[in-house]
């Protein structure tokens, strides 16, 4: 699907921003001002248009500061030069009466006020206020690209499991066994609660306590940095011993239910790669079911050999006759 494009403008007066305020199916928010880029139109002259239209203000693109990107749409976003008009003079389609796309207000908002307010898209207000308090109104001199709904897969982090994350590790657990999806790369979540599962995270990192067959291995989250929400599990087994040099590998990962589809699978063993160099690990074997297409792509796009398959023959382990691809990864 072809992503919508639009032009928004950071109109500064004193200390605010221009602003539409909206309601809409239930929804209340503010907006930048701006719209849809449209045919034959520069993004430029589209700010301009869009800011006499809805606000009745002449105004100037200065430069662009941030391009954000989602789903469906890509809006670039300029900081413009207030040439003249004053806000509430828009005259554009948004105020007909029988247009029947709820409220629109034209407004201001105060800087300091806009960590308060829902103002869309969230990371580009983020980012603004950031930049806006660290540079003033100069902001950037290049564009910065951001992602709003997080489908950026660098956004994501590798960390060690703290208590920090104790109602998320809980309700990615929960949701895990709702959808019936497998736990790989999460320890004994699926068989612990939370507390039990951190504390045995943290000895298992260390060598201790360890169960029959297992070897040391460290656990960690994947957060997304931007929103700070728990996205994934990884687990790596510091040695292969023979189950895992057979069929379960060096690596163990999974991606949240609905975080599925978005590269993250990709990008969680890219980092997990990372981790494994600073564990000295050189040489990384990553299994998968021969059934689970999105782990053998996840495999392949990180670089991994095919070596061969292997059928898990022990009658007492769970997936017993199940085919297990395998696969090296040097790290360079
Ligand atoms: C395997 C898993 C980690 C993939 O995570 P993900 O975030 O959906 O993966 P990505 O978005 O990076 O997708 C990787 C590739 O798989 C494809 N894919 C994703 N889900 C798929 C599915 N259900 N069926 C077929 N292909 C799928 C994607 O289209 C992408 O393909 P591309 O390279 O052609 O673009 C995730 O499905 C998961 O957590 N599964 C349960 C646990 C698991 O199986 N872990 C791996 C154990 S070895």
């Amino acid at each position: 699907m072809e992503k919508r494009i639009s032009a928004r403008a950071i109109i500064f007066i004193g200390d605010s921003i221009v602003s539409m305020y909206r309601e809409n199916d239930g929804r209340k928010y503010y907006t930048f001002p701006g719209g849809g880029v449209e045919k034959g139109e520069t993004f430029e002259q589209c700010v301009t248009r869009e800011a006499f239209e809805e606000f009745g203000l002449r105004v100037k693109p200065l430069k662009k500061v941030y391009i954000c990107e989602s789903e469906k749409k890509i809006d670039h976003f300029f900081i413009c030069k207030l040439l003249s008009g004053k806000v509430g003079d828009g005259k554009g389609e948004e105020f007909q009466p029988d247009r029947n796309r709820g409220v629109y207000k034209q407004t201001t908002i105060k800087i300091s006020k806009i960590p308060l307010l829902p103002l869309m898209p969230p990371v580009v207000a983020q980012a603004f206020v950031k930049d806006y308090n660290k540079n003033g109104i100069n902001l950037r001199n290049r564009a910065k690209k951001l992602y709003d709904g997080c489908e950026n897969p660098s956004d994501l982090k590798l960390v060690l499991p703290t208590k920090k994350y104790y109602d998320q590790v809980a309700l990615f657990k929960q949701k895990f066994l709702d959808a019936g999806s497998s736990f790989d790369g999460t320890n004994t979540l699926r068989d612990d609660d939370v507390s039990t599962w951190l504390k045995k995270c943290e000895d298992y990192r260390k060598g201790k306590n360890l169960p029959k067959g297992f070897v040391s291995a460290t656990q960690y989250i994947c957060v997304r940095k931007s929103d700070d929400k728990l996205v994934g599990m990884l687990q790596i087994r510091h040695q292969l011993n023979d189950f895992l040099l057979n069929y379960g590998g060096h690596i163990g990962d999974c991606i949240a239910v609905d975080e599925r589809g978005k590269g993250y699978g990709k990008q969680i063993l890219k980092l997990g790669l990372k981790k494994c160099k600073n564990l000295g690990i050189k040489k990384v074997l990553i299994t998968c079911k021969d059934t689970n297409i999105a782990s053998r792509k996840c495999i392949l796009a990180n670089g991994g050999k095919f070596e061969d398959k292997r059928q898990i023959d022990d009658p007492r382990n769970k997936d017993y006759g199940v085919c297990i691809e395998r696969y090296w990864i040097e790290i360079k």
